[in-house]
């Protein structure tokens, strides 16, 4: 990729990115609003809202950043299995995603009964306590994978020296190839 086209590919992964663990934060806030208000209404207000970000949002979302990542990935010298931080991140982002997409089942579930009852009486605790804990889980995991990106520790995989030491021979090899032509 030119320089252009790898700053527009990086706008592009930094906003689905960061713009996910967002989307993320507030699907938190609504699972707060769901399980402690004492009104019918915000907790109805506060599922319903979660079926429709979740699935026009934060779905959208993940598979942006995914894909955004693998071009910066496949695009650029860091590549995809070379990186420590890069794989990680890969690792997040896909466990993630399925784990999303396996919670928007029980969303659907809590918004269908929130949309017909008041759900005052601890109406499917377990599944709204479980839609808390994995809202917060995922915060956290997004923020591990900002700071990731921010700092991208130096580790490499084996794969990455290998490549690394090819390239340098390659270099090494053209260099005096060069020099003797010269
Ligand atoms: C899990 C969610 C993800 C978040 C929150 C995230 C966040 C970010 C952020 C904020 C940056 C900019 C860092 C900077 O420029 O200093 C970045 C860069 C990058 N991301 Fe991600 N990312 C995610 C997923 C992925 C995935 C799945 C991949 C690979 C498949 C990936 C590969 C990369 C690469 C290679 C860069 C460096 C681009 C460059 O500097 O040229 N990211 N990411």
């Amino acid at each position: 990729m030119n320089r252009r086209l790898r700053k527009i590919a990086l706008t592009a992964h930094v906003t689905s990115s960061v713009g996910w663990l967002g989307a993320v934060a507030v699907f938190l806030a609504l699972a707060v609003a769901g399980l402690a208000s004492g009104s019918a209404q915000t907790v109805r207000g506060a599922y319903l809202a979660m079926e429709v970000t979740g699935w026009f949002v934060l779905v959208p979302l993940s598979f942006a950043s995914l894909l955004t990542g693998l071009v910066q990935s496949l695009g650029s010298t860091w590549g995809l299995f070379r990186h420590y931080w890069v794989l990680f991140k890969l690792l997040i982002n896909v466990v993630a995603t399925v784990l999303l997409l396996v919670h928007m089942q029980v969303i659907g579930r809590v918004a269908d009964a929130a949309a017909v009852a008041s759900l005052a009486d601890g109406e499917l605790f377990g599944m709204r306590v479980q839609l808390l804990a994995d809202a917060a889980a995922a915060v956290l995991i997004l923020l591990v994978a900002v700071t990731l990106s921010v700092y991208k520790p130096k580790g490499m995989t084996r794969y990455g020296w290998r490549r690394q030491q090819e390239s340098r021979a390659g270099h090494t090899a053209l260099t005096r190839r060069e020099a003797r032509a010269s």
